[in-house]
């Protein structure tokens, strides 16, 4: 995971790609109906979760478990697939090579099973 750190320029690069992920995210109308009305520290902690759950890093999210904060969202598979390929899209257009973003994209699929119908 180190280089994908290096890929992207450190944490000004990861900072930057989750970011653009986020904007993503919340313009995407198929995924509006999740974030909608979610305040800003709820998003900002997502946004860490994300990071650490994508590049590997400590688990700088200390309130529930992935389970527990996605119970009774009725997460789909659909949306699952969109809020994870706007990581992948982010990292592409800052130039992360093609398997680096392939293994974010495991990564994040692995937990797949505790997101969609939790
Ligand atoms: C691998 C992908 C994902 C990871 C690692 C992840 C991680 C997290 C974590 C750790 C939290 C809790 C933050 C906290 O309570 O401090 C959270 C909350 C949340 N997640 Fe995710 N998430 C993922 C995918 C998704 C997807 C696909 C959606 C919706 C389509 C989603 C929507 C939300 C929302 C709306 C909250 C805030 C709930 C609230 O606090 O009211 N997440 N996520």
């Amino acid at each position: 995971m180190h280089a994908i750190y290096d890929d992207l320029g450190g944490s000004d690069g990861v900072r930057t790609a989750v970011t653009v992920m986020y904007h993503r995210v919340v313009a995407d109308p198929e995924l509006a109906p999740w974030f909608e009305g979610v305040d800003t520290d709820r998003l900002k902690a997502h946004q860490r979760a994300f990071l650490a759950a994508a590049f590997g890093g400590p688990q700088v999210f200390t309130g529930r478990s992935i389970p527990e904060a996605h119970g009774g969202m009725a997460i789909t598979d659909d949306a699952f697939d969109r809020v994870v390929s706007a990581l992948m899209t982010a990292l592409a257009d800052l130039g992360v090579a093609k398997e680096a973003v392939h293994t974010v994209g495991e990564r994040l699929e692995g937990m797949r099973g505790d997101i969609v119908g939790a």
